[in-house]
């Protein structure tokens, strides 16, 4: 457990704590907190007197009361009639990572009743805990600890008064969600040098113990036996081992969801190779497959009833006397043949031969996440992943999964323009469409290998690590793709 996060049936006034984060909405402070200025001597009401709160979204105060709550921490939703549950769980996460980073150890959070706006109180529970994990989060395995270290956040007591149970149940699915992303934000953070193929392949096998899920794990022997030449490809420039990981979660019978997840551990661009200038991000090229791992994290506490499969293909892309060659010809797993005009291009490389792999389940559907292209950074910003696909309904399940999950994506057109693009003259395609529309054209060639099953492609180059720190999110790696997985499982599953 990273964040314990339990709910009880109390209201916030005569508790003591170390800290009490309330989520207000905007205006005067709420009546049915009463209590808590009450037994805070005045101080809430002083605050608001001086005009130094008002609940505005994002805004954030501390107030240190004579007792019996040692901080009181405000966070603001913005007008109450105006909130959903991105508020709710954005307000979440400003107060954890606030109370974090004040190192109050343990905190309790209660969200005002006048603050709901028409969310239910279930997924308030929901999301209420999915931002508190979110803002809880910190890593600092890899440092000495400082002299005097600020208590981590291990521990949230959601206040709820009323509608207890509703809430606690919607607060252990976001509570699962929070672990699965926890998990991916961890593995996210690690270095090349620990995080590899290998490693990646032992993450999913303790994962798969501590849930009683199936788990298979190719080594390049069984690689090559199975003929995933795109993955080999991207794998032969590397002294890492490259790894095929898949996870099976049977929660009822059925064809299965398919979750592909890009595990490139390090991307030099391999013979292609980029430039040195923020080179080190490339340990980020594994978010696709940390996202499948934390949302069969969360699946493997939530428990729904609904088949999952996870595929993870992972390598090392690198420059070296073995590494695949700018106009190499490869066999694919699919059978079709690949140019390889750029070795940097070597995302969908591996994740078409995950793609060909996922037939046999005969899926129902399939979704891959993968950092697989610059482009979608300038298409749209670090603000929404890019949506492809091959079934426009699909597409739309993806991107309403994705807004509930407060991970917005917005689809790009697949018009038969783009694909020509990717024509080769030696080869049945090429992995690079050049630069115009390029994440249009990584989406295409991925389309060519999802033959039979609806499909969609999250590209989440823009939004699986952010170089800024914001209010609700650490610097780093953000997690990106876990909520929206799960979300769009749950939606799937049989109630
Ligand atoms: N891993 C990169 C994409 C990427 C870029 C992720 C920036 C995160 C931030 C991918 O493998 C890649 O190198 N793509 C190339 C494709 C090009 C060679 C067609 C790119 O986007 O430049
Ligand atoms: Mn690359
Ligand atoms: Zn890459």
């Amino acid at each position: 457990m990273t964040l314990d996060i339990t709910v009880a049936p109390a209201a916030p006034g005569t508790r003591a704590t170390a800290c009490l984060v309330l989520a207000v909405p905007e205006g005067s402070f709420p009546g049915s907190l009463a209590a808590v200025d009450t037994a805070s001597a005045g101080a809430v009401l002083r605050l608001y007197a001086a005009k130094d709160f008002s609940g505005k979204k994002d805004e954030v105060a501390v107030v240190y009361p004579p007792g019996p709550a040692a901080r009181i921490v405000l966070v603001g939703l913005g007008k109450g009639s105006a909130v959903t549950r991105t508020e709710l769980r954005r307000a979440a996460a400003i107060g954890a990572k606030r109370a974090r980073s004040l190192g109050a150890g343990v905190a309790e959070f209660h969200l005002a009743v006048e603050g709901r706006g028409t969310v239910s109180a279930r997924i308030a529970g929901q999301v209420l805990a999915e931002g508190l994990g979110q803002g809880a989060w910190q890593f600092t395995e890899m440092k000495r600890p400082p002299e005097d270290p600020k208590a981590p956040l291990t521990g949230v007591v959601i206040l709820a008064s009323t509608d207890t149970a509703e809430m606690a149940a919607g607060a252990a699915v976001g509570a699962a969600v929070a672990e699965g992303q926890a998990l991916t934000r961890r593995i996210q953070m690690l270095p090349g040098n620990v995080c590899t193929p290998t490693f990646l392949a032992e993450q999913a096998r303790e994962l798969a113990a501590r849930h009683k899920l199936k788990v298979t794990i190719l080594d390049r022997a069984a690689i090559v036996k199975e003929g995933m030449g795109a993955l080999l490809a991207v794998a032969q420039g590397s002294a890492e081992e490259p790894r095929f990981i898949v996870l099976e979660y049977d929660g009822a019978p059925g064809k299965p969801v398919v979750l592909v997840g890009k595990g490139v551990t390090f991307d030099t661009g391999g013979i292609s190779i980029k430039p040195a200038a923020n080179m080190e991000d490339m340990k980020f090229d594994m978010s696709g497959a940390a996202a499948v791992l934390g949302a069969f994290e969360a699946l493997g506490r939530i428990r729904p009833k609904v088949r999952v499969i996870g595929l993870i293909p992972s390598a090392e892309n690198m420059p070296s006397g073995t590494a695949v060659k700018p106009g190499d010809v490869i066999t694919s797993h699919l059978g079709k043949t690949v140019e390889v005009v750029n070795t940097d291009a070597e995302g969908r490389l591996l994740l078409a031969d995950a793609l060909s792999y996922a037939r046999r389940y005969e899926p129902a559907v399939v979704l891959d996440a993968a950092t697989l292209t610059g482009a979608i950074v300038i298409a749209l910003g670090h603000t929404a992943l890019g949506i492809m696909g091959n079934d426009d309904a699909v597409v739309e399940e993806v991107r309403q999964a994705g807004e509930r999950a407060g991970e917005r994506g917005w689809p790009l057109p697949m018009w038969d323009e783009y694909r020509e693009l990717n024509k080769s003259d030696i080869a049945d395609v090429r992995n690079t469409g050049g630069r115009p529309a390029g994440s249009i054209t990584a989406g295409w060639f991925l389309r060519e290998f999802a033959e039979s099953f609806p499909w969609a492609h999250l590209d989440i180059a823009g939004t699986a690590y952010t170089d800024r720190e914001d209010p609700t999110t650490a610097k780093g790696p953000t997690g990106m793709g876990v909520r929206l997985f799960t979300e769009f499982v749950l939606g799937r599953a049989r109630a």
